[in-house]
């Protein structure tokens, strides 16, 4: 148990990193968090078990975040244990250095131990980096290539993915093939086909979305994986949005690169993110940032770990995260996160005049639906949302909406609220 000094200390240093008022912190910081409501309420009424876990994020009550796609709520058990952990560092009394960005040190085995069991991966293929950018930024300009030799991408990449290959294509004249993702798709078959008739000759890897950030589709990740293995070509995947969003398991997957950013689904520290490189290939990449350990190739996928220093505290608040949600459990999470997508796709439906881009059938989405509509009437979604202190994210043509599990039904029928409105004013 935290003395009461301590209690005062983390609240100090909550007030300083979050900006929230003292009173706030002081009633979420000087005490632990509230506890988990028990496995019964779960049994006997889903969305009473939801709604009593909601005060385990800081989220105001006047707030909807229906856009986690973007950036996550992180909650407070992790919160609690990242900020413990910045004033552990600060007395120095552990044998190691309190840094993330050289050698491995007690919390961050700790971590890439939960992390590779979390993901079905072995733990020596897997690199803590930053962000799902850092990540693809390490395998884009990592993978030697030659002038003339091919990537081949869909034109749904966020820049974080995508524009590593573009600034190769200036320096390496290296070429950038592109698919256009249906939107939405007929099938896993359509989508796997459209790669598969887009390689060329010198197409040396396909690097797409696990989940796509403008549509939030889901990518036949496995399929495309399996045949661009049997033609000789290399996956890399940007799994920004799936850890967390989907259940994953990247050994299933089969790819030979994937990055992510647990900052968003798995709701962990803004900050925190990992590479998993398939071990015979990890002596062929370099390093994207290189200081001391770049040649050492007995640190396996730990080698793209050696960034310099960084921060040790949010690597600690991304296990607590993968604990957090191994508490509340996967499956019951990734259930509650798409039975109330499903109910944003049918209640969109019924307007019967927005094409839906990504829900188009079970296996496309996960917590995420967009739907298209004219600039005019988004735009006054978007201003009805404002008004109603809702956050969705979208496009010129299309709104989309994230739902997780500290999403209450009750904030689903703000957001078609907000569209009524917003459609009412047109
Ligand atoms: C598919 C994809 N890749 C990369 C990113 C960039 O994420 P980060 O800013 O955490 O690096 C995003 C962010 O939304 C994304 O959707």
């Amino acid at each position: 148990m935290l003395e009461r000094r301590e209690f005062l200390q983390r609240a100090a240093v909550a007030a300083a990193l979050l900006g929230v008022p003292l009173p706030r912190v002081e009633k979420n910081f000087c005490q632990e968090p509230p506890p988990l409501p028990s496995p019964d309420l779960y049994l006997k009424n889903e969305d009473a078990y939801w709604a009593r876990l909601r005060p385990q994020w800081l989220l105001a009550k006047d707030r909807s975040d229906l856009n986690c796609g973007s950036v996550g709520c992180t909650p407070l058990p992790v919160l609690h244990a990242m900020i413990d952990n910045i004033l552990h560092n600060e007395e120095f009394v552990d044998p190691y250095y309190p840094w993330f960005g050289y050698e491995e040190n007690p919390p961050l085995r700790e971590l890439r131990d939960s992390l590779s069991a979390f993901l079905n991966v072995k733990r020596d293929d897997l690199a803590l980096v930053r962000n799902a950018t850092e990540a693809n930024n390490t395998i884009g300009n990592g993978l030697p290539m030659k002038p003339g030799d091919e990537v081949l991408i869909t034109d749904q990449e966020h820049p974080g993915g995508r524009c590593v290959w573009d600034q190769r294509v200036v320096r390496d004249g290296i070429k950038l093939n592109e698919i256009t993702l249906p939107k939405p798709p007929a099938s896993a078959a359509q989508i796997v086909d459209l790669f598969e008739k887009a390689i060329a000759p010198r197409t040396r890897i396909i690097a797409f979305s696990h989940i796509t950030t403008i549509t939030g589709v889901i990518l036949p990740a496995k399929e495309i994986c399996a045949m661009a293995r049997s033609k000789g070509v290399l996956t890399h995947v940007d799994g920004a949005h799936a850890i967390g969003q989907v259940p994953l398991d990247i050994q299933d997957i089969g790819c030979d690169f994937y990055g992510s950013s647990p900052h968003k689904w798995l709701l962990a520290p803004k900050g925190t993110g990992f590479l998993y490189v398939r071990e015979e290939l990890q002596p062929q990449i370099y390093v994207n940032i290189a200081s001391g350990s770049w040649k050492d190739y007995s640190l396996k996928a730990y080698r793209f770990s050696n960034l310099g220093t960084s921060n040790l505290s949010i690597m600690v608040g991304l296990k607590s995260a993968i604990d957090f949600y191994r508490t509340i459990g996967p499956d019951r999470i990734y259930r509650r996160i798409h039975q109330l997508a499903s109910r944003v796709r049918d209640r969109v439906a019924a307007y019967g005049r927005f094409p839906m881009l990504n829900a188009s059938a079970d296996p496309f989405y996960a917590g995420m639906v967009t739907f298209g509509a004219p600039e005019a009437t988004v735009s006054r979604i978007f201003q009805e949302c404002d008004k109603r202190k809702i956050r969705v994210s979208g496009g010129a043509d299309h709104v989309r909406v994230s739902t997780h599990i500290f999403t209450q039904p009750s904030e689903i029928d703000a957001f078609f609220e907000a569209m009524d409105a917003g459609l009412r004013s047109a």
